[in-house]
């Protein structure tokens, strides 16, 4: 089986089996002082909660109010599919034909369950087995959202209270600013720099909270390829904040849709998902301080609105309590045409088609990077990402440097939009950086858009000296 990249999951933990680690995992009751009192208090559906007894042998379920297929128009959905790239990286072979018809299409076309359809289920958590060395039956569990957005705001609502402390990786993907901003919680920004998030600055902020204020038990960090920064986080670093993580009783919020996008070929991090692991069959540390988010967005297709959480059973069940009385389910149809496609490529399949995917994404970092060189050399400093699809720089401006007016107006005017840094900082400082997303441009529009990128810097560097 092929994986990603070699993921450096250390020997003791690749050897072993299903139910042999030596470390347990932290029972249910552990969870309680993290949910907050939203979740604790969230009533069951009482329809959603009953649904798993429909499979009850001889059953007749008189039960959900479930229309007929029969009365559905659809009568199948064919679509065909790219065959994966082979084994030594060429280009797929004829498409795939695929089609949805008979028990398929109706379960696609039907409500199904709140945390997934059970295909769909299945083949996500043997890739989690694959890819993260973490066996099912181990005290985790794996539920699908209608992308990871959904279950990152749902998680959210679980584990903060109004005004709680929330550790944030900073800067950080402006998606999530607004879900602490509503909940009033106070987001400590722990800083990130090239080698993804900082060990140190988070130990700083632990040894240093004050004795009097209640602890953050939360931290939010997105391993590979950090939005807005590209950034990756070292081992050591990741080692780091596992540990930090034991010391003072904190979750960790693993946010990582550009994991697959990884362009190292070589041995890489492993996620903390496998890690905590990987530190129960090694050290004997407990499981289960890890809430791994995955995306398809980045690798399958963003608009299908899949994403899937993969951590403890008590906080996954949280987040489908959520789902059961805020949307039901992720989407059948969207999950029946994923399960399909996944199934017919199998785990080596899938595995193979995002070596390809962060193939593409790496040449087009480079043909960036070539251009940044070209047009902003002298103008502004960047580190080139490692995974995700942006470049992070920071514009060499006069005096402090505030990136915001010249991107939103000078840079706009002159055709050419990107963000300003201070969407990617919690608490909204002026930033002299700027988010530039790589993935859609041709190497000639790239060539374009950072020629007037340099028009609007010079002008703005002349006016400051005039
Ligand atoms: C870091 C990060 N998390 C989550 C998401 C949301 O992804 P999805 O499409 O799965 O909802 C994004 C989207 O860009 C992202 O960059």
């Amino acid at each position: 089986m092929s994986s990603p990249a070699e993921v450096r999951i250390p020997e003791c933990a690749r050897k072993h089996e299903a139910g042999t680690a030596t470390g347990q995992n932290f029972p249910d009751s552990f969870y309680a002082p993290f949910l907050s009192e939203v979740a604790k208090s969230r009533q069951p559906s009482p329809i959603r909660s009953l649904l798993p007894l429909e499979a009850t042998p001889g059953l007749l379920s008189l039960l959900a109010g479930k229309p007929n297929p029969t009365t559905f128009p659809f009568t199948s959905f064919s679509f065909t599919a790219s065959a994966p790239p082979t084994e030594e990286g060429h280009g797929g072979g004829e498409d795939v034909a695929l089609s949805l018809t008979g028990a398929d299409l109706a379960a696609a076309l039907q409500y199904g369950p709140t945390g997934g359809m059970a295909s769909l289920v299945d083949w996500l958590v043997k890739l989690q087995q694959t890819v993260h060395g973490r066996s099912p039956g181990e005290g985790w569990t794996l539920s699908v959202g209608s992308g990871s957005q959904d279950l990152l705001s749902k998680a959210i609502i679980a584990l903060l209270n109004p005004g709680d402390p929330v550790l944030v990786q900073s800067p950080v993907y402006a998606g999530v600013i607004p879900l602490f901003h509503s909940l009033h919680c106070e987001q400590i920004e722990v800083d990130a720099d090239a080698d993804g998030i900082s060990s140190v600055s988070l130990r700083t902020i632990l040894e240093g909270w004050p004795a009097e204020k209640p602890k953050p038990r939360v931290l939010y960090t997105i391993p590979y390829g950090g939005n807005p920064t590209g950034a990756t986080a070292t081992l050591a670093r990741r080692r780091e904040v596992l540990q930090l993580a034991r010391e003072h009783d904190l979750l960790i919020m693993e946010d990582d849709p550009y994991y697959y996008l990884f362009y190292d070929t070589g041995p890489r991090a492993p996620s903390y998902f496998a890690m905590e692991r990987a530190d129960a069959s090694c050290a004997g540390h407990p499981t289960g301080r890890v809430l791994r988010f995955d995306s398809i967005s980045k690798i399958l297709s963003a608009g299908m609105r899949i994403g899937f959480v993969s951590g403890p059973a008590p906080l996954v069940r949280a987040i489908d309590a959520h789902t059961a009385t805020a949307n039901l389910q992720p989407a059948s149809l969207t999950q029946a045409v994923a399960a399909k496609l996944l199934a017919a490529w199998g785990h080596d399949g899938f595995l193979r088609h995002t070596h390809g995917v962060s193939a593409f994404y790496r040449a087009k970092r480079d043909v960036f990077e070539a251009a940044m060189q070209r047009h902003l050399a002298g103008l502004a400093e960047w580190a080139p990402p490692q995974s995700g699809l942006f470049f992070w720089f920071k514009l060499l401006l006069p005096g402090e440097g505030d990136s915001a007016q010249i991107v939103r107006t000078e840079a706009f005017e002159r055709g050419v939009l990107a963000l300003p840094g201070t969407v990617f900082l919690p608490n909204g400082r002026t930033s002299a950086y700027v988010r530039a997303a790589f993935s859609l441009l041709s190497a000639e529009e790239v060539d374009e858009a950072l020629r007037r990128l340099r028009e609007t810097v010079l002008a703005v560097k002349a006016a400051s000296t005039t």
